[in-house]
């Protein structure tokens, strides 16, 4: 251990947890108590500074990167590879070491291999192309709401509201039957949340081999879509394989609907929980797309990015070594003082922009300017048009999902 002798008192602080470091790591990660806030088990590290050790669940030590600066940094350097199939690739919990083996398009591949798959799929979501979805998301988002309201309360936010939007949008996008969307939500949550190793793969597999079907009927008769766009457009490097198509699939579906339906859920809960800053959106005081910036970086839901080190990488005179595997804490990054003044407030008046709830480098959340519209309009529409909109049980009764996957609300019943 090379133990820092110039660097500032924070910087000191920051780098004492090396693998020979006696001080029992926290286990990472861990589970909200409040859904909205950090682990109360987290503070450790943040007294600690950007970097420290934190230990997974198998006994394994990692490192956690909890400040903005730092997360800036590695998550640009390309000696921390995504690729999930290396065998030391870190894992945040035993349910994914089977479908740790199996191959990740985009997220799971280090350049030059994804940049040429990256530039395949950008033209599909540039702002131009994603603005021109408005009127499309705004229609999917009234017909919601008109159901709601036929119903009458009280509703289950989260099956409602919260996952048919993106994902109505997302299969329109991709071009994917929304018939089927119980079928591949299901999947989802199990690839997600699977309470076991083979459950997460089993739900994998299943979703594999549906994409691969619809691809094989999509070869045989070309339809709308960026998946058939992708099979018979003239690809500068030729066509696109089968098994990349998949893959590509895979990422987008679940990505595409899974993330942006926790912040809606996430979103209103805590819109609810803070009346004042609720009561400002509702009087136009402030841009819904102001509150979308700042609930992406107090609510943070993608916790926990994981790299692990293909060379020796040194940070202010310590090692992460070649093999460490490391996590990004979002929600502390989100929250760094050094960055956002009173960061556990929500203030929608504070510039969040720069927070780093899409990632940040080669790997930057593709479906941001996706997700950003569709919170939009979700978000306004939903307390435009329901402006008693409210809890229909006590908030502590509301439960969310462990600390190991997407941050969200497994239920969400309103009333209005
Ligand atoms: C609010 C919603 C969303 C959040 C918070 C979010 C968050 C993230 C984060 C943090 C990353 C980087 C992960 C890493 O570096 O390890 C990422 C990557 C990615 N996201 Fe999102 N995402 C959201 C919505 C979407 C949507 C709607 C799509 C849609 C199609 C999408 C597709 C992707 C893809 C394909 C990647 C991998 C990019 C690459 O590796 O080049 N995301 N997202």
């Amino acid at each position: 251990m090379t133990e820092p002798t110039t660097e500032p008192a924070r910087q000191d602080r920051a780098f004492t947890g090396t693998s020979t470091e006696p001080t029992p790591a926290p286990p990472f990660p861990q589970d909200r108590e409040c859904p909205y806030h950090p682990p109360t088990g987290y503070a450790s590290l943040r007294a600690q500074g950007p970097l420290s050790r934190v230990t997974l669940f198998d006994g394994r030590p990692v490192w956690a990167v909890t400040g903005h600066a730092l997360a800036r940094r590695l998550l640009a350097d390309p000696r921390l590879s995504t690729d999930r199939t290396h065998p030391g690739f870190p894992i945040p919990a035993e349910r994914f070491t089977q479908t740790r083996q199996r191959r990740v398009a985009l997220l799971g591949v280090d350049d030059p291999e994804h940049n040429a798959q990256r530039r395949k799929l950008i033209p599909s979501f540039s702002v131009k192309r994603i603005a021109a979805l408005r009127p499309q998301i705004q229609e999917t988002v009234d017909g919601l709401l008109d159901a709601m309201e036929r119903q009458g309360p009280p509703s289950e936010l989260v099956a409602d509201f919260a996952l048919p939007v993106p994902s109505t949008v997302i299969c329109a996008l991709l071009g994917v039957p929304y018939a089927d969307h119980a079928f591949f939500e299901g999947c989802s949550r199990r690839l997600l949340c699977g309470p076991t190793a083979s459950d997460v793969d089993g739900a994998r597999i299943e979703l594999e081999e549906y994409l691969g079907a619809l691809i094989d009927r999509k070869r045989a008769q070309p339809g709308e879509g960026l998946l058939d766009e992708l099979i018979h457009r003239d690809h500068p490097d030729g066509p696109v394989g089968r098994e990349d198509l998949v893959s590509f699939a895979l990422i987008l579906l679940v990505a595409g609907h899974e993330t942006t339906a926790n912040m809606i859920s996430l979103g209103t809960f805590t819109l609810l929980r803070h009346p004042g800053q609720l009561a400002a959106l509702r009087s136009g005081e402030t841009t819904t797309a102001a509150v979308v910036e700042e609930l992406l970086r107090f609510l943070s839901i993608a916790e926990g990015l994981q790299r692990l080190a293909a060379e020796d990488i040194e940070v202010g005179g310590t090692t992460i070594r070649k093999g460490e595997g490391v996590f990004f804490s979002t929600s502390l990054i989100n929250r760094d003082a050094d960055v956002f003044d009173h960061p556990e407030t929500l203030d929608w008046d504070r510039s969040a922009r720069h927070h780093l709830a899409f990632g940040f480098g080669v790997h930057q959340c593709l479906g941001q300017n996706l997700a950003r519209t569709e919170l939009d309009i979700a978000l306004r529409t939903l307390f435009e048009r329901l402006p008693d909109l409210r809890l229909a049980v006590p908030a502590d009764e509301i439960r969310h999902k462990p600390g190991d996957t997407i941050q969200g609300l497994l239920e969400l019943p309103v009333a209005w």
